[in-house]
């Protein structure tokens, strides 16, 4: 059996062998552009279909080459993969096919791509505070490479290799640990042979953390100087990318210019190319405002573009659905796409990238203000039918954008609770905007208090009646803020307000209020907390939905 399947792995790598035309990572970087993970698929623990994806298809790759992207990377984690310990450290030979057979599909395609041992890097290869056995770890790793290498030795110029994802670590001296991996992984690759020594190779520093790499990363020498770049990852403000304290806007002046900064850093500190391998948010639409999300991806996409920078996009999964051949949110794909190419695009304010029309109240023209960036309005559709300006919506300028008049609303708007359409504003350039309108009311409850004993997850029943839910804000009965109080500081949109997902979320048709925002009550006292579950569009508190819970 193990026979067997060394013998059809040689034959595939010399199958696929490819000419190799030498490049530099500077023109490697100028093709990434715009780039996409493939992520929690190869690296998925214990293997591959493990976690929220299945094992990856031909067909993803041909959707993502038609969605506009130029290069993937591929995540890899061999933790569960070896068939041997010390001194080998044998990688099976089954996921070494594996691997070579997803590589090749990427490749076949036109696509560049990266591969890096991922997840590994917080199991077994965690160098950080000096571990017992950190020399059999570097071992492992240089093994790893050894394989992994020989494995993909043939590959085109567009197989890149990045030694190791996020390396885990917060000082100096574990700075020092994966500068000395990074030397290691280089001396393998040059007796790798094959085309490995003409290859571009993409070099970590701490955590993929930008601060930690201008600050500690050493390069080890070694490698071509046109052929080597450093890389860092880009979730920046993690508040905002993952639905903590309330924070559901970003976009101002301060927000933007952070970004800029962050990466006039990198590019002050480095004259090699450089390559953010992972920057994303939490789902836009679901934990991420739209219209706030979107204005993320275009600055950080346009920031680094001007730096020079390749991109590679982070989707878990979440974003692409794989299965339905769709995107989640293709405005964000869409925005993403266009800034990568140079192109302004056109982003709604805060709030506004869905058009919430209250079921019950007057029917009101609905304001839809748009940032041009320089563009001009082309017209506005449902699907292929064009808007009337004047009739079905007027332009406005102050703010700039348009205004949805009572005349069109009406011809959508019944007793349909939920999505009634979706409208596309096209500007003279950039992404179409995909902006959905739905018909909400207030969200119904039958029980508002409940007491519980175990601090396990409380599924509070729901009708959303078309409403998306926001954030939620956790007070004591003393008026005090149940976690982090120094919330206060932050303003009336984030005093109090707990984590998605971490403390809360939905579900079906319950709202759910996490353990660990249980255990957190239940460590405040006995007294009952209010939980006040705020949903879109916030402006309006009548929105809200208050419930009482005390753990007792
Ligand atoms: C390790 O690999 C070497 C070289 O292939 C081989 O001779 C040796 O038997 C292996 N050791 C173990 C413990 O498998
Ligand atoms: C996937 O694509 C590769 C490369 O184009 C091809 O060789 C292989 O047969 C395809 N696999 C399937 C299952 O279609
Ligand atoms: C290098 O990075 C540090 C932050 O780590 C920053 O303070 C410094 O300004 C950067 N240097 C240049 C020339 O941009
Ligand atoms: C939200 O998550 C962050 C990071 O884990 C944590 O520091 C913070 O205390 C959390 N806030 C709440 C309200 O749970």
């Amino acid at each position: 059996m193990l026979f067997k399947h060394i013998a059809l792995l040689a034959a595939s790598t010399w199958q696929t062998a490819r000419a190799f035309t030498p490049t530099s990572a500077a023109t490697a970087w100028k093709s990434f552009n715009p780039g996409w993970n493939l992520g929690n698929t190869l690296d998925a623990l214990p293997t591959e279909g493990s976690w929220n994806n299945p094992p990856v298809v031909n067909a993803t790759w041909d959707d993502i080459v038609a969605s506009g992207f130029k290069s993937v990377r591929i995540p890899i984690t061999f933790n569960d993969h070896y068939i041997s310990d010390a001194p080998n450290y044998t990688i099976d030979p089954v996921w070494l096919t594996r691997i070579n057979t997803v590589v090749d599909a990427a490749l076949s395609r036109g696509l560049w791509a990266i591969v890096n041992v991922h997840h590994d890097s917080w199991n077994w290869a965690d160098l950080s505070n000096n571990p017992a056995d950190l020399n059999a770890k570097k071992t492992k790793f240089e093994k790893t490479w050894v394989q992994l290498a020989g494995l993909l030795k043939s590959k085109s110029e567009k197989l890149v290799f990045e030694s190791l994802n996020e390396p885990v670590g917060s000082t100096l001296a574990d700075a020092a640990q994966y500068n000395d991996l990074n030397a290691r992984f280089i001396n393998v690759l040059i007796n790798s042979g094959g085309n490995n020594a003409q290859r571009i190779i993409s070099l970590p520093g701490l955590g993929d953390n930008s601060v930690y790499l201008t600050d500690w990363f050493k390069y080890p020498g070694n490698w071509q100087a046109d052929k080597w770049g450093v890389q860092f990852h880009y979730y920046s403000p993690w508040d905002f990318g993952a639905g903590w304290w309330g924070r559901t806007f970003w976009g101002s002046a301060e927000d933007k210019a952070a970004v800029t900064s962050d990466f006039a850093q990198v590019k002050g500190n480095f004259s090699v190319p450089v390559l953010v391998g992972e920057y994303g948010t939490s789902l836009v639409g679901r934990v991420v405002e739209k219209a706030a999300g979107w204005a993320w991806y275009d600055h950080v996409v346009r920031t680094g573009i001007k730096n020079g920078f390749a991109l590679q996009f982070w989707d878990n999964g979440e974003y692409f659905n794989r299965a339905t051949h769709q995107w989640t949110d293709v405005t964000t794909k869409n925005i993403i796409v266009a800034a990568s190419a140079g192109q302004s695009n056109t982003i709604p304010e805060n709030g506004y990238g869905t058009i919430w029309i209250k079921s019950g109240a007057t029917l009101a023209a609905q304001a839809l203000p748009l940032q041009y960036n320089g563009n001009t309005l082309k017209g506005v559709y449902s699907g292929t039918t064009a808007l009337k300006s004047g009739t079905d919506y007027t332009v406005t300028t102050n703010p700039t954008g348009i205004s949805l008049t009572t005349t069109y609303l009406k011809t959508i708007v019944g007793k349909n609770l939920g999505a009634l359409g979706t409208l596309t504003i096209k500007s003279s350039s950039g992404a179409d905007l995909e902006i959905d309108i739905r018909q909400y009311s207030v969200p119904t409850i039958d029980k508002k208090a409940y007491t519980v004993t175990a601090a396990s997850d409380l599924s509070i029943p729901v009708k959303f009646n078309g409403a998306k839910l926001a954030t939620v804000k956790a007070i004591k009965a003393d008026g005090t803020i149940l976690k982090d109080d120094w919330t206060q500081w932050l303003g009336p949109l984030q005093a109090g307000r707990v984590n998605w997902s971490d403390d809360f979320d939905f579900s079906g048709d319950n709202l759910v209020a996490k353990a660990s925002l249980l255990n957190a009550i239940k460590s405040s006292g006995s007294q009952p907390v209010t939980l006040t579950w705020e949903f879109w569009p916030r402006t309006d508190a009548a929105n809200n939905v208050v419930t009482t819970v005390s753990v007792s």
